[in-house]
């Protein structure tokens, strides 16, 4: 038997031909798509990268709050202009705990997924409180008005139970301890014990004085707190083992090593 004569029978009706093509694509579409719904199998885990710490989740929402996506992305592409001006380029896994994540491609401002540890908290206080002062021709709103907000401390371990609920790894204790937490990040008193600070989010954890006043946990300190951790979790000479991808960066000669 001729094999196309079967095919000659849907090329004579259109509209059969039609369905049939609808009902391949939609086959080839799920198996494309449905694995990508969970999200263990499109991030690679990377090590290093942990829940932020309860101060640096109220960092991050007053970033949403202020609407500082409306101008910085924090997506750095893999290619060579953005890896030599940023730093190694972004892993899905560094943002696999933002909730929403802030990826975003409007850089009225520069892209901020590596800025941690660019820069001293001094000068972001002085940044934030008046751009100008450390980048003259900056267009940069002010936000000096952080330094006199306290953080809402309180409702903390609602925001870690939320993210818990969506798959962020908190623990139970976390969570009791968020507001303490919260605290003993932004305190600069060597006197506080942070033990139980790097107990739950790792040695490396910042926990000082952000913003340079020591009697107000105030909205400055957090918002600098989660700038400065952004995009150090991860170590790359660590990651090259797991991201081929970070050695074929190096061959292109970018700079993996620090972010700059
Ligand atoms: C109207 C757009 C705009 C908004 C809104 C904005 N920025 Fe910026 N930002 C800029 C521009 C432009 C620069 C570059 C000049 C400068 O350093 O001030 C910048 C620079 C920065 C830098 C320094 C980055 C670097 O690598 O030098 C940081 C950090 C920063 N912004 C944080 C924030 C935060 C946090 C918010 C929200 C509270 C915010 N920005 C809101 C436009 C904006």
């Amino acid at each position: 038997m001729n094999p196309l004569k079967n095919h000659e029978f849907l090329e004579k009706r259109s509209i059969v031909l039609l369905l049939a093509i609808i009902v391949t694509v939609l086959i080839g579409g799920i198996v494309e798509i449905v694995p990508l719904f969970r999200q263990e199998t499109v991030i690679e885990p990377v090590e290093g990268v942990r829940p932020y710490s309860p101060l640096e989740l109220a960092g991050y929402n007053i970033y949403l709050r202020e609407g500082c996506y409306n101008c910085h992305s924090q997506h750095i592409r893999p290619l060579r202009d953005e890896v030599t001006r940023y730093g190694h380029y972004s892993l899905a896994a560094e943002s696999m705990y933002d909730h929403p994540f802030q990826w975003g491609s409007k850089r009225t401002g520069p892209d901020l997924a590596r800025v941690g540890k660019k820069y001293s908290d001094e000068w972001h206080v002085a940044h934030m409180i008046n751009p100008r002062s450390v980048v003259p021709e900056s267009i940069m709103p002010s936000y000096s008005f952080l330094m006199n907000r306290g953080v809402k401390m309180h409702d903390l371990k609602h925001h870690l139970s939320a993210l818990k609920a969506v798959g962020v790894p908190y623990s139970e204790e976390m969570i009791a301890y968020a507001e303490k937490d919260a605290y003993v990040q932004a305190n600069g008193d060597a006197r506080v014990d942070a033990s139980g600070l790097q107990e739950r989010y790792g040695e490396d954890i910042a926990a000082r004085d952000f913003d340079g006043q020591p009697n107000i946990v105030s909205e400055m300190d957090a918002l600098i707190a989660y700038l400065q951790v952004l995009g150090t979790m991860v170590d790359f000479d660590a990651a090259k083992d797991v991201d081929p991808g970070a050695v074929k960066n190096a061959a292109l000669g970018a700079k993996t090593e620090e972010a700059e």
